[in-house]
């Protein structure tokens, strides 16, 4: 097992599109605020030297960061090796480049069909010696595909050495789903099958693929977020309290959580394809992957037996956000004689763009009579000061930290939750881009139950929380939608 920080940082894939958008500003991320003081080796098969510092400019640039400072202790750190991933002289170069380096950090920003010949030629090489290694999401194709690579891998790496990534643990708005479940008592005797209907987390998308159609054409919805991102986000809203303080712990409740989730059937899934995305650059003609994917989960544990866990995401629908609506059971009996208004008890967790927890509830209107209306109390914040996930992810990858990086075990029972559904068994809807998604997809929820469409981002001026410097949900600002306890504005009221 490696205990030492890692002493270099060597990315394959250094010309692809996840280095251009991610990997480039994380590191000028971890250079400017966490003293990242270790050679960065970029692998790929095409251009020198200039042009991938020509590029990390660029990137950065794209990302925003204007601390020339920075950018030029990036550009000088960087070296390339050229050469192809099913060369092993590809990999002896790599090591010569490596130098006095014991400890380098492997990040496989590659398909993941490549994994098993770069680990392979990572050991071959003596690069895979005293080394971690960071492998891009999907992990595999299907579970056994996953099985195998997982057995590959650890032929050359120790699992403490193996860092699968999923950029969704490192965001603060997903980590403070965990934080607010279990810093708060008064959620665990509400947080069960008695006080909660169901659960549903929407991640729609109003972009369309286009220009990574050739990746998604091999991936789709499914393994391109539901196996893991949205899976994550589940685990977390559905797990025990960890029993200790140790990431350990964290990962053993959340590995628990997908090990329980019965295999999803045809029959609680749809999925959907928009209208054009076949003639996307590198989407075949005749594709039948799918853009759009809703589920219904079945969690089989004593805390949520028969409570519906839905999820439902797509490219080229109306907004682009992520939101976790949690729907309560209504009161046992109408006190008031009022005709129970579907959504009248919630908590909703906005993870994107914006980062707000909302609690929605019946609150009476002034006036003789015991009538009342929905309003909802709000927490938003908005600092900017977090890590970006992948600056997060890397920097506890150097560090030897595994807490949010997913589990040999957690990562194939989340295969295993979709692995029936993988592919042409189910039909595939076409959809109008811009809509919601296929009809089909009220077909998964159960009796009573229906999709909450995430309104559009709230404009800057509804955020109410005063810039706070640490993560989650700080704001004391709480406040009601417009209704009997004020007139705040609601960014995203249920439609
Ligand atoms: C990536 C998927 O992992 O996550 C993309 O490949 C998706 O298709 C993206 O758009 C969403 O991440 P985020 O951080 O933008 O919500």
């Amino acid at each position: 097992m490696v205990a030492e920080r890692s002493d270099a940082f060597v990315f394959f894939g250094a010309t692809g599109d996840l280095a251009f958008k991610q990997i480039f500003p994380a590191l000028l991320g971890l250079i400017r605020d966490d003293g990242f003081d270790v050679p960065i080796i970029g692998v790929a098969r095409s251009g020198d030297l200039e042009s991938l510092q020509e590029r990390a400019r660029q990137s950065v640039a794209a990302a925003g960061a204007v601390d020339s400072g920075a950018i030029e202790t990036l550009t000088s750190r960087l070296r390339y090796v050229k050469g192809s991933d099913d060369d092993v002289e590809t990999f002896h170069a790599l090591r010569r480049e490596l130098g006095a380096s014991q400890h380098p950090l492997h990040y496989l920003a590659i398909p993941p069909a490549l994994f098993a010949e770069v680990v392979t030629n990572l050991a071959a090489s003596g690069c895979a010696a005293g080394a971690r290694v960071i492998l891009e999401k999907p992990f595999g194709r299907d579970l056994a595909s996953a099985i195998a690579l997982n057995a590959t891998v650890h032929e050359v790496f120790d699992e403490p050495a193996i860092f699968r990534i999923d950029h969704y643990l490192g965001k603060e708005p997903v980590q403070n789903l965990l934080y607010f479940r279990f810093a708060n008592s008064f959620n665990e005797p509400l947080w069960n099958r008695d006080h909660v209907a169901s659960v549903q987390v929407n991640m729609p998308e109003a972009f369309d693929v286009a220009d990574r159609g050739a990746f998604y054409d091999r991936a789709g919805a499914i393994r391109d977020v539901v196996q893991n991102h949205l899976l994550q986000v589940v685990s977390l809203l559905a797990m025990e309290a960890p029993s200790g303080t140790t990431p350990e712990a964290v990962r053993n409740e959340q590995f628990k959580v997908l090990d329980s989730i019965r295999a999803v059937t045809p029959k609680d899934v749809v999925r959907g394809q928009y209208r054009g995305y076949r003639s996307v650059n590198g989407v075949a003609p005749d594709s039948t992957v799918e853009t759009f994917a809703a589920l219904r989960l079945h969690v089989d544990t004593w805390r949520w037996g028969g409570v519906p866990f839905y999820i439902r995401t797509g490219k080229s629908l109306p907004v682009t956000a992520t939101e976790v609506l949690v729907e309560m059971k209504p009161p046992p009996q109408s006190v008031f004689g009022e005709a129970e208004p579907p959504d009248a008890d919630y908590f909703r967790f906005r993870l994107a763009p914006d980062m707000s927890i909302s609690l929605g509830g019946r609150a009476k209107k002034p006036g003789e009579a015991m009538v009342g209306e929905s309003v909802e109390l709000y927490a938003s914040h908005e600092s900017g000061t977090e890590r970006p996930p992948y600056q997060r992810l890397i920097g506890d990858a150097a560090k030897g930290d595994q807490s949010l990086f997913g589990r040999e075990d957690a990562v194939e029972a989340a295969w295993r939750v979709v692995d029936g559904i993988l592919d042409d068994r189910t039909p595939l809807h076409e959809y109008e881009p811009g809509t919601w998604g296929p009809d089909a997809a009220a077909a998964v929820l159960a009796h009573g139950d229906r999709w909450h469409d995430p309104a559009v981002p709230a404009p800057a001026a509804t955020v109410t929380a005063p810039e706070a410097p640490t993560a989650a949900v700080t704001a004391p600002a709480v406040q009601a939608a417009p209704g009997a306890l004020g007139a705040a504005p609601t960014p995203a009221a249920v439609p």
